[in-house]
């Protein structure tokens, strides 16, 4: 062991230092790690990071869309050490205070007759235990799910998942049924919400036929889609899938990991839409990624079930002491520092920065938000087709994305798109710093902006 791997023992590392042995010693995400380049983050606070050299980095996309509060809550950290001082850990057959607190008030924050929770990890495996629930509940197999999605990393998940990280993970678990968006990924057609939801609804009902209604256990929706566009579902269209979906006894899994705690202005974004699902799983910012928690919270005639037939699924850390402890005091923050309401308010400032954008910048094709659940979209000419195809890039997107890093902003280039998910904590001023950045980046855009 070196002064650098001697823990609490050597001097702090350098960005440098700490990149290397990173890279040396670990596996990067979605990546090849030859070609990862990591930002060196020493502290956060906030909606900043700071690097070991004291560089600040506006976090504008509250990392994997999860930090909901803000970085280095001081509420969190004293909730931690409460909960440490008594056990951090026993068995998921035990009964334990911290337990029995936070699955009541998720009861009675989660809108509907949603009042029992099996908790997980994280996303993924919220999901997973879905597609259990939903099979052993229905004694169905098969599940629909959208090619706009994305579910999470682990296998079954990998085939719920629409998305291209779904390819090189084929082929995996069978049964998983892939149905078209409501909204083209080409959005420039101008179709109204009412085309949109009767072409989408009258297409998956001929699916179902065709598929055997008796054979599909669920179907699996981002309330509002995450990674694959943040976009939120024509109006009316969620109340006539749950009816569609009921009448041909399919439960309706809202995946709202990305969308729910707050991201969207309201705690869980189904509450936009008028509808309760069977099934809601939750992460991300049930802890704010303080901790690691997921969470499958079920309708009460589906945990009626379970009370006399087995739930055939486990987990070590289910219901993990700690985990739980930095959830109750997360939703603590939400709800004493009204960040969801902030999130809400927050909308019409990132939008009204959005416009202005737009009318500056050519290449700016189209901005959106709900909440603070916003995107950016680039288009390459006054057609409005996108800068880049469907899963690929272009340079001058790669050179945006480093612009925004060299210019102190954390967040996620994408394809044709720029994500602006900051944490709810953000305030008016902290979103013009974000845009002022995003600003003179989309002057690399506009220089390739065919007209
Ligand atoms: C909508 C959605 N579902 C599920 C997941 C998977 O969650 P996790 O990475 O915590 O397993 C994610 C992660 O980004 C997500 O965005």
């Amino acid at each position: 062991m070196d002064e650098l791997t001697t823990p609490g023992g050597g001097r702090a590392m350098t960005s440098e230092e700490m990149v290397r042995l990173c890279k040396d010693h670990t596996m990067y995400t979605w990546a090849a790690t030859g070609a990862v380049d990591p930002i060196p983050v020493d502290r956060a606070e906030g909606v900043y990071l700071y690097t070991p050299e004291g560089e600040r980095i506006l976090d504008f996309n509250s990392q994997l869309m999860c930090v909901n509060i803000g970085h280095g809550h001081p509420k969190v950290l004293a909730a931690i050490e409460r909960q440490m001082k008594k056990f951090a850990y026993v068995y998921p057959g035990t009964a334990t205070e911290i337990r029995a607190r936070v699955s009541k008030r998720l009861a009675e924050l989660v809108p509907g007759d949603i009042n029992t929770f099996f908790f997980t990890l994280g996303g993924a495996e919220a999901n997973e235990n879905a597609i259990r629930t939903a099979r052993l509940y229905t004694g169905r197999q098969k599940i629909l799910a959208r090619y706009r999605s994305y579910h999470g990393g682990t296998n079954a998940c990998m085939q719920l998942t629409g998305d291209p990280r779904r390819l090189a993970n084929e082929p995996g678990m069978p049964g998983i049924i892939h149905v078209m968006d409501p909204r083209p990924y080409d959005y420039s057609f101008g179709t109204s919400d009412a085309e949109m939801a009767d072409n989408h609804l009258r297409y998956l009902e001929e699916t179902i036929t065709y598929e055997g209604p008796e054979t599909i256990a669920a179907m699996f929706v981002e309330t509002v889609i995450g990674t694959n566009g943040i976009q939120p579902p024509p109006q009316g269209y969620l109340p006539r899938l749950k009816e569609l979906l009921d009448r041909h006894g399919i439960l309706l899994v809202c995946d709202e990991v990305m969308c729910g705690w707050g991201r969207t202005g309201k705690l869980f974004a189904f509450e936009h839409y008028d509808i309760v699902p069977d099934i809601v799983t939750m992460a991300k910012g049930l802890t704010s990624a303080y901790a690691p928690l997921g969470a499958m919270g079920v309708s009460d005639t589906i945990a009626d079930h379970f009370k006399s037939n087995v739930f055939w699924g486990g987990l070590t850390y289910n219901s993990h002491a700690l985990s739980l402890a930095v959830a109750e005091a997360v939703i603590d923050v939400l709800h004493d520092e009204k960040l969801v309401e902030n999130a809400a308010r927050m909308e019409s400032v990132m939008l009204g920065e959005m416009e202005r954008l737009k009318k500056k910048h050519p290449s700016l094709k189209e901005g959106r938000a709900i909440g603070l659940f916003g995107m950016l979209d680039i288009r390459k000419n006054a057609a409005g087709e996108l800068i880049c195809p469907y899963n690929g890039g272009h340079p001058a997107m790669a050179e945006l994305a480093k612009s925004l890093r060299d210019n102190g902003m954390f967040t996620f280039v994408r394809w044709s798109h720029i994500m602006c998910n900051p944490p709810l904590c953000i305030n008016e001023a902290q979103i013009k710093e974000g845009f002022e950045i995003i600003d003179s980046a989309l002057d690399i855009t506009d220089r390739v902006f065919e007209g």
